[in-house]
């Protein structure tokens, strides 16, 4: 009886005070961020998608999600430290703020690996440090290293040199803030892309940017986080897909337009994008190159 009674009573919601959330840009470089590409993704997007959760599985630097700003999300990485740093971001925006802000004053080269050898140390565990203040490292680690790469050696530590940056951007408030509302509606999870199985729901738009097939072995760019993505890691994110696709969600994958890639997906529905290659050293590779992009509906 108390049940139904309660069932009646209109549901009247506290004044938010929560900050509204606007479309931004992503608030690390990251390599495949999707930036440059968001207008040849956009329009390719299923039809009512603003009411749909949005699922990215790899998120990255987040370029596709920022410029949405969704009203509900779930998203995904492998890479602990880059989910450590959205948490940080989303919850405790103003304290990576003033850590990130005392870390900009002083930039330079003995900054830069004294930084370096502070945040492995913390992430180790061996100098414990909190989660802003880490986060705060990790984003200037990532705005004045070498192309903002990301890339850790067999210990897990993080080697990338210093960058070559005259005056490098490393502290953005107003685009720290504006991620952090945009995080708010979020769901940050580190896990591997099978954990899709679980939390997947039908009618949610799934984006999956996985680290891309190389289109040939030395264009090669898999290794984002210790172990690189493999062949047999693109077949198991295939039957994942198709396993989403039975349970009802609208499915996105971007990635190269390769023979191999081609067949795993060959019952979907193939676009091409031209995209603008972020990162290589190999100046006769530069300018466009084809992606597909995967969809089933
Ligand atoms: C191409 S990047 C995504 C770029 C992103 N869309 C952006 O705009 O920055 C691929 C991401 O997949 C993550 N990753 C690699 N293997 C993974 C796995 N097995 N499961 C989930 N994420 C993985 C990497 O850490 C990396 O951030």
């Amino acid at each position: 009886m108390a049940d139904v009674a309660l069932a009646r009573i209109p549901l009247v919601r506290a004044p938010s005070t929560a900050p509204v959330s606007v479309p931004t840009e992503p608030f690390v470089k990251w390599v495949g961020g999707k930036r440059r590409l968001l207008p040849q993704l956009e329009p390719l997007m299923p039809a009512g998608v603003e009411r749909r959760r949005h699922v990215e599985p790899f998120v990255g630097g987040g370029a596709f999600f920022f410029a949405r700003a969704p009203q509900n999300a779930l998203l995904c990485d492998v890479n602990p430290s880059l989910v450590s740093t959205y948490e940080a971001v989303r919850d405790d925006v103003d304290a990576v703020i003033r850590a990130l802000g005392a870390l900009a004053r002083r930039h330079g080269k003995e900054r830069y690996y004294a930084v370096r050898e502070r945040y492995n140390a913390a992430r180790t565990g061996e100098r414990p440090a909190s989660q802003s203040s880490t986060a705060a490292m990790f984003i200037y680690l990532n705005k004045t290293c070498f192309n903002g790469l990301h890339r850790v050696n067999r210990k897990g530590e993080f080697n990338v040199p210093m960058g070559r940056y005259k005056n490098p951007r490393i502290l953005d408030v107003d685009r720290l803030r504006s991620a952090s509302a945009a995080l708010r509606s979020a769901e940050i999870t580190c896990e591997g892309f099978e954990g899709l199985l679980r939390s997947a729901k039908p009618g949610d738009f799934v984006y999956l940017d996985p680290p891309y097939e190389p289109v040939s072995r030395t264009a090669s760019f898999t290794n984002y986080a210790k172990d690189g993505f493999s062949q047999d890691d693109q077949r198991r994110l295939r039957d994942v897909y198709a396993a989403l696709d039975r349970r009802g969600c609208k499915l996105m994958l971007s990635n190269s337009d390769v023979p191999f890639i081609r067949e795993l997906y060959a019952e979907w529905k193939i676009d091409v994008v031209q995209a603008a290659r972020a990162v290589n050293s190999d100046a006769s590779a530069r300018g466009k190159v084809a992606e597909v992009v995967v969809r089933n509906y």
